[in-house]
């Protein structure tokens, strides 16, 4: 069996992450933003630039002062308003959903930041007179990650939402450039015992939930998987109760337990605990654990990971990591219902 055609460049740009987070960061820095008063920040994106609001969220659900709300539909919350920073990411600039929700947050007149490589959000900015954050194009919008991420730091960092996203950002791209080698190994075994299998990925602390929902998407599109996520200590209130039924998916439920320093060691006991009470309903646990210090290192050395495990599992079957079929069917047909 071949290699995919789209196997090395995804690859090299996964790998690219630790780059492309620099470039990002830095061209959010010289966008000229100011710090602000406000009440709550809003991001709105929806699939591959979507998932740079989460992980930002994640990241600060306990540091940030404001709320960070993720709207990942046509139509804002009602907490958007004057007093409201929205960061609209697409990275194509034309998703339809984003274009909704920015149009209604310039009717409530919320101080709106972009970040694109273009389309119609980079132009709706540049007539309106918003700042925008210029990344490079070219690429799927999941390859670009590390530049939408790397942007929407530095519009936090930059409007005033939270302090230390520079160094954060240098300390990671340091770290996941060093573990290169190591991630591309583990990733490889992680692969192979992925292979047929259902996977489940779990996470144990708040700061990774969205490294989770990253896992299940890059599995969706790079490996055309489904891919179930879940989080603890939630699931112990339910889900444990589920976990193996039906049974013909218990054989081949692969589990994927993403924990950290954070993780709250009563939830450590949890995992040990739900592992020995539901065996039997899956086929193996895999506990995962990332190098670095800060949790930005440990947040992005755990997405690596699953990007590239996404991308080898892609290999093993003999399916395109790059090609994304159906959304593109999706979005032409919408179009031609216009
Ligand atoms: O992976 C993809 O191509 C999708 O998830 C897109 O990111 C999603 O459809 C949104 O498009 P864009 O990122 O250009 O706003």
């Amino acid at each position: 069996m071949g290699v995919p055609e789209g196997y090395r460049p995804m690859l090299d740009w996964a790998l690219d992450l630790p780059g492309q987070l620099r470039v990002g960061y830095k061209a959010a820095r010289a966008a000229g933003l100011k710090p602000g008063r406000f009440a709550n920040v809003v991001v709105c994106g929806m699939g591959g630039s979507g998932i740079s609001g989460s992980i930002a969220r994640s990241l600060l659900w306990d540091r940030a002062r404001q709320p960070i709300l993720s709207c990942r539909d046509y139509d804002l919350p009602a907490a958007a308003g004057k007093d409201t920073l929205l960061v609209a990411i697409s990275y194509s600039g034309e998703t339809e959903e984003t274009l909704s929700a920015v149009s209604q947050a310039r009717q409530r007149g919320c101080r709106i930041v972009a970040i694109t490589s273009g389309g119609r959000l980079a132009a709706i900015a540049r007539n309106a007179g918003w700042p925008s954050v210029g990344v490079p194009g070219g690429l799927p919008p999941r390859a670009a990650l590390g530049y939408l991420l790397g942007a929407c730091l530095g519009v936090l960092e930059g409007c005033g939402i939270a302090r230390g996203l520079g160094r954060d950002t240098t300390a990671a791209a340091r770290l996941l450039e060093r573990e290169r080698p190591t991630l591309s190994r583990v990733a490889r075994s992680l692969a192979r015992a992925l292979l047929g299998r259902l996977p489940f990925v779990y996470s144990t602390a708040r700061s990774l939930d969205a490294v989770a929902e990253r896992w299940r998407c890059q599995l969706n599109e790079n490996a055309k998987l489904v891919c179930h996520t879940s989080e603890l200590p939630e699931l112990d209130h339910n889900e444990i109760v589920g976990l193996g039924g039906p049974e013909f998916v218990a054989k081949d439920t692969e589990l994927v337990v993403l924990a950290e320093r954070d993780t709250h060691s009563r939830t450590l006991a949890r995992v040990r605990e739900t592992l020995f009470i539901a065996r039997g309903s899956y086929h193996k646990a895999h506990l995962l654990t990332p190098a670095g210090r800060t949790r930005l290192e440990r947040m992005l050395w755990l997405v690596l990971l699953g990007d590239l495990a996404s991308i080898e599992l892609a290999r093993l079957e003999g399916v395109d990591p790059k090609t994304i079929v159906r959304i593109d069917e999706l979005k032409r047909r919408l179009a031609q219902l216009k």
